[in-house]
């Protein structure tokens, strides 16, 4: 099957057959894989609701276009490479069999613990071959997974557990990350402590730290796959059984469940990682995410997976035991594709070309960057010290929501343009409008970008809450999905994203509400009130800047902020940390009560030249007030 774009025109023309019978598209990529059952219906779509089917009625397994399809030609190849946290440790190499087999011996396992079709499972894993496992078993008994990133607290955990109502986890004893050994098994059970859904957990061994194992619920992984047959029929689903839930972050309330499903899903990860990267049979793909992002989700697994690759992946972080641990990576494995944040980018530019210099990089064709705007300079970096100023940088911008890349560079095929994501995929129709809905047409114009027509990985719901699905995605431009991104295109008309419209903040490429932050902040007992907004950060893209109201009661507002940052690490997880706390005497608020954020981001930013006009609030004097304690 060759569904790769070659040439630019190429390009052009299928982007026009997509928009012009976008069904007839879709069917012929979908064609080329295996389905027990075709579908009746490509696309039903009816944007009231919203409700959105593709292949409606066909039947099939994931996986078995993983495995099943490929074992006869690919049994030895390579599909897995697994580079450990620490460098003299070594490496796993899993080839397609391999995986195949423990996929299959797995699916057997979590089955005879109870696991039956349609039931949850959370996935709180370190980055080891076994996590993949666990996401592939359950997509082969047609469970559905929701990992849940190690680096997030008992209780964000516990939020998720609870939200799915899993019946199992998978975990681990614990996590290598950097010089730390993190006690995952002990920060499960205390999420326990806060649930009822879950019967079973399964804990894998890694670190071999020790752990207590709770009689009748908790298993070793290796204990239960130790009578198991390595053969799995797998299960017949339909094509929109849920394949996961993942959570992230809005801008109100808790993180909610995005939902995907499984044929749509499989058939746009498939298409979108072959063709950005242009990915060749043989090459090694490298994507640095954590699989507890939707990025791990389409590009270590099920992308690169579906298309019969070979994909790194790494248990460790940039900087550890050396800044050159990255390239190291690359020069051992031969890495062909590079796919990295914006965040990574910076924080190794930070220190300089001399961590490069061991290294050649000569095997790198591609090298790509998600998960927030990468700024010029970054971007420049980047192209000439990692790619040596001959591999395309592909800028890939895409969301949870959208379960794939939307707009990107063709790798090669696309002219790059330093921080534009440029161009749409097939299939994907952007659409920019002004604050009214209206479509913003022609080159040199800069508005909210939508999505005016669906496409197979999109967001199926919300889990347990259409109605905060409607209301979140398809009210702000009725009919038309809507991103909460800005987005400028130039006069060539490429496109290039400014960053979130919404209350949704991105540190270090994570998605962070500002509500979220602030209702943890308001835990503490001193805290009377808080607001949260985010402000340009060097490395981090924006950091986190918490103005706080409260009652000191006898502590020194320094051990108080110190307090408060702890709080916010102990009910999300170290990324949601606050940068700034500021305690300030009031906020500044409308007449309505409302909190004029707008001001509070000035200030954070340091631009307080231009706060535009203050005279509908409430307390102006507190503005003054705030400039003169600003901690930035
Ligand atoms: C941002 C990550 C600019 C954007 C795959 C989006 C980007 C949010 C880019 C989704 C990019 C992602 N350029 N901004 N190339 N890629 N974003 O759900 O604001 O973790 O809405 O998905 O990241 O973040 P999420």
């Amino acid at each position: 099957m060759n569904h790769k774009i070659q040439s630019l025109s190429g390009y052009i023309n299928e982007y026009q057959e997509s928009v012009d019978q976008p069904e007839k598209f879709w069917n012929g990529i979908a064609e080329s894989f295996h389905w027990q059952k075709p579908w009746d219906n490509v696309l039903s779509w009816e944007s009231e609701g919203p409700n959105v089917k593709w292949f409606e009625n066909g039947k099939l397994n994931l996986t078995e276009n993983i495995f099943e399809r490929y074992l006869f030609t690919h049994a030895n190849k390579t599909a897995i490479l697994w580079e450990p946290n620490d460098p003299n440790e070594e490496g796993r190499k899993i080839s397609y069999l391999e995986l195949y087999e423990m996929t299959c011996q797995f699916s057997n396992a979590m089955t005879s613990q109870g696991v039956m079709k349609g039931d949850r499972v959370v996935i709180y894993m370190p980055m080891i071959p076994e996590a993949a496992v666990a996401m592939l078993a359950c997509a082969r008994i047609g469970a559905v997974h929701s990992v849940v990133f190690a680096g997030f607290s008992s209780s964000a955990l516990a939020d998720r557990i609870n939200d799915c109502e899993a019946k199992m986890v998978l975990t681990s004893d614990g996590n290598f990350r950097g010089s730390k050994n993190i006690p995952v098994k002990a920060l499960v059970d205390e999420a326990l402590e806060k649930t009822t859904c879950v019967e079973k957990v399964i804990v894998c061994k890694r670190t071999k730290i020790k752990v207590t194992m709770v009689e009748g619920r908790d298993v070793w992984w290796h204990d239960v796959i130790k009578n198991e047959a390595i053969e799995h029929k797998a299960t017949v689903l339909d094509s929109e059984d849920l394949l996961f839930i993942l959570y992230t972050s809005g801008s109100t309330g808790k993180p909610k469940g995005v939902v995907h499903s499984t044929g749509g899903y499989m058939v746009y990860t498939y298409y979108s990682f072959l063709n950005v990267f242009q990915y060749k049979q043989n090459d090694v793909f490298w994507c640095t995410a954590d699989i507890g992002w939707i990025t791990g989700h389409s590009y270590i697994i099920y992308g690169p997976l579906l298309a019969g690759g070979t994909t790194v992946m790494f248990e460790g972080i940039p900087t550890f035991p050396h800044p050159g641990r990255f390239w190291e990576i690359i020069d051992k494995y031969k890495v062909n594709q590079f796919y990295t944040a914006p965040t990574a980018i910076r924080a190794l530019q930070a220190k300089g070309l001399e961590p490069l210099e061991p290294y050649k990089l000569d095997s790198l064709k591609v090298i790509g960057s998600v998960g927030e705007p990468i700024n010029e300079e970054a971007w420049h970096w980047y192209h000439d010290n990692i790619g040596k100023g001959n591999c395309p940088l592909v800028d890939t911008w895409w969301q949870t929501e959208t379960g794939g890349i939307m707009i990107s560079p063709l790798a090669g095929i696309t002219p790059n343009k330093p921080a534009h994501a440029s161009l749409p995929l097939p299939g994907i129709q952007p659409i920019i409008v002004d604050a009214e809905g209206n479509e913003l047409k022609g080159n040199n114009v800069e508005g909210n970008l939508c999505i005016k027509f669906p496409w197979p990985s999109m967001i199926r719901t919300t889990y347990g809450d259409h109605k905060r699905f409607k209301e979140t995605y398809f009210t702000t431009y009725p009919g038309m999905y809507f991103t909460g991104d800005g987005v400028k295109r130039d006069h060539d008309g490429y496109l290039r994203i400014l960053g979130r419209v919404d209350d949704v903040m991105n540190v270090s490429g994570h998605r962070m509400g500002t509500a979220e932050v602030e209702n943890a902040i308001n835990e503490h007992p001193n805290v009377i009130e808080s607001a949260v907004v985010g402000f340009p950060h060097e490395i981090k893209g924006q950091g986190i800047y918490a103005y706080v109201i409260c009652d000191l009661k006898g502590l020194s507002g320094e051990a108080l902020i110190d307090e408060i940052k702890n709080t916010v690490r102990k009910i999300i997880g170290p990324i949601a940390k606050p940068d700034v706390v500021q305690i300030v005497s009031g906020l500044p608020k409308t007449r309505s009560g409302k909190i004029m954020r707008r001001i509070l981001r000035k200030v954070a930013s340091k631009d307080i030249s231009n706060l535009g006009d203050t005279s509908t609030l409430l307390n102006p004097e507190v503005v003054d007030q705030i400039i003169k304690g600003a901690k930035n």
